[in-house]
């Protein structure tokens, strides 16, 4: 099959190239640094189908046009699928496949780098050292043992998540649609959303991004936290609202925050924006805060998740060329 991938960087194409290297009937790939927008749909004439990522747009005026240049198939290298119009796609017979798991593993582990880092401030550390400025003045942190953590999504991040936390002798109280049994016998303890609030310490966000998630932190959910609770977003950005978490900063209710992921990522996240002026004022206020701490969606990027996207998504392209069927394939009733 002959695709076209959007968004992509160097390491993309390499872990692309070496999973389809190594099959019988390769496909062929043509790589794009631009993302797909209205602005570069027109690089997909021509091609069988699409491969993309996070933050590229598959609304419904683009898959019109790419449905007129005969594209057969949307490849999505990531699980979210919140950037696609799934009911059109549906309409229009183009059959939309994802990588569902990758490795839920790295996503976990990014959130708990973010809390350990928040918390027992490495990152100045490692500055300060480096000036040969031993001092310990301002690095108190706290100890994670005994503290009450909050998982909102118990799905295979959350459960990760849970399970390290556990570890590190947490309290872990969570929050989901369908509490997993396998996460009770093992010491998490299901509550309703308002008490995770009231009770947390520690909350992070492992649920996908809906109409009923859009915003589900906001100002009313941040009144019901402790002072100083710490708030982690490996998900997706507009699960929380900015400007509310913005205030909870000012007013000291929020003690620190971590991000992986931001609501207007999609202009600034993956590229080198090191010489540019940031237009994006609340993401530079967030910046200027001492206990916040930004990356730019990183969580999923270990090399086994690399090479578990890569061959996943070659494989769900070979099974729509060969059947037009894949276990992979979404619909708008997923
Ligand atoms: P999953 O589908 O295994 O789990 C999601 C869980 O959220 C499910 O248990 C579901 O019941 C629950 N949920 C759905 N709606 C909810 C609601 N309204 N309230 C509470 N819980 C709700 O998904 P997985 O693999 O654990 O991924 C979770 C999210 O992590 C993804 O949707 C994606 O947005 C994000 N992600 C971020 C990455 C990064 O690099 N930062 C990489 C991969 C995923």
């Amino acid at each position: 099959m002959k695709v076209a991938v959007f968004s992509t960087k160097r390491y993309d194409q390499d872990f692309f190239e070496a999973t389809n290297d190594r099959m019988d009937n390769p496909h062929t790939f043509v790589f794009y640094e631009a993302s797909l927008d209205v602005s570069t749909v027109s690089l997909a004439k021509g091609f069988d189908g699409v491969c993309v990522f996070v933050n590229d747009d598959v609304s419904g005026e683009i898959l019109k046009e790419l449905n007129s240049y005969g594209v057969r198939v949307v490849a999505l290298r990531c699980a979210g699928y919140n950037n696609v119009d799934l009911a059109l796609a549906g309409k229009l017979n183009i059959p939309v496949v994802r990588v569902p798991s990758y490795s839920p593993h790295a996503v976990a582990e990014h959130a708990v780098a973010l809390i350990m880092t928040l918390n027992r401030k490495t990152h100045k550390s490692y500055n300060r050292v480096r000036e040969h400025n031993f001092s310990l003045n301002k690095l108190i942190g706290f100890d994670l043992k005994n503290k009450t953590v909050g998982v909102i999504g118990t799905g295979k991040i959350g459960a990760s998540f849970s399970k390290i936390m556990l570890g590190f002798g947490c309290k872990v109280l969570a929050f989901d649609l369908f509490p997993s049994e396998e996460l009770k016998e093992i010491g998490v303890q299901y509550v309703a959303l308002d008490d995770l609030c009231m009770l947390s310490d520690i909350i992070s966000l492992h649920c996908p991004l809906t109409q009923d998630t859009h915003h589900l932190i906001d100002q009313s959910k941040l009144n019901l936290m402790k002072e100083g609770v710490m708030l982690i977003n490996t998900s997706r950005g507009a699960l929380i609202d900015t400007r509310d978490v913005i205030q909870a900063l000012k007013y000291r209710k929020l003690g620190y925050l971590g991000l992986d992921v931001y609501e207007e990522e999609e202009d600034l996240f993956f590229k080198d924006r090191s010489e540019d002026v940031i237009l994006d004022d609340q993401i530079a206020r967030l910046m200027s805060f001492p206990n916040v701490l930004i990356t730019g969606h990183q969580a999923f990027f270990t090399r086994e998740a690399m090479e578990e996207i890569a061959s996943t998504t070659i494989k769900n392209l070979l099974d729509i060329e060969k059947t037009r069927t894949c276990e992979n394939q979404i619909t708008s009733s997923d």
